[in-house]
């Protein structure tokens, strides 16, 4: 089994795990996209959020981060990565180009379609106004959108044009809201 485990949602810029090494690294043929549901995290059973999850897409880049596990801590780890990962993902094995251009063999969690938190495609706009709606335990849906352009940013793939208009029409529903006097 790989010891290095592939980041490309929260898990980039909040990993709270241990662990050995990280670098910059890109899954091939595979887009981000906002298609999971959130029950859990972002959102509640009533009323879900979007998270992310890995669609198969040719051509495609996924730009991330690759982290490498401790042999004696990575049972624990990926245990708790399972239970915080439980709602409709599965562990995957894939293989990572890092900067330098070396082949990385790694786990990924990733929510494949039809699992039970599955949401899929939707429009900009109906992306846009779920997630701006929705809080769970973890916090507002717009934060999760938020910290990962930011952390997109400092790795110096913000280049998802999808993901940053995404993200400029959920702050202008937000902006909206508080000037209309709520939060
Ligand atoms: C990940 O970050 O790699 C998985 C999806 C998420 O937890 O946001």
């Amino acid at each position: 089994m790989p010891d290095w485990l592939f980041a490309y949602g929260s898990l980039i810029w909040r990993p709270d795990f241990a662990y050995l090494e990280r670098r910059r690294a890109v899954l091939a043929d595979h887009v981000r996209q906002f298609w999971q549901g959130s029950h859990d995290h972002r959102g509640t059973p009533q009323a879900p959020g979007r998270v992310v999850t890995l669609v198969g897409e040719p051509g495609r880049r996924c730009a991330g981060m690759a982290y490498r596990l401790d042999p004696a801590t990575r049972e624990a780890v990926l245990d708790a990565l399972d239970h915080r990962e439980k709602n409709g993902y599965e562990r995957r094995s894939v293989s990572l180009i890092d900067d330098s251009g070396e082949l990385i063999e790694a786990l990924v969690y990733l929510a494949p379609p039809g699992n039970f938190a599955w949401l899929g495609e939707a429009d900009l706009a109906q992306l846009a106004a779920q997630v701006a709606a929705s809080h769970g335990p973890s916090g507002a849906n717009a934060d999760y959108l938020r910290e990962l352009v930011v952390a997109l940013e400092r790795l110096g793939a913000d280049d998802d044009a999808h993901l940053i208009e995404l993200d400029r029409q959920v702050q202008r529903i937000v902006r909206r809201r508080i000037e209309a006097g709520g939060t």
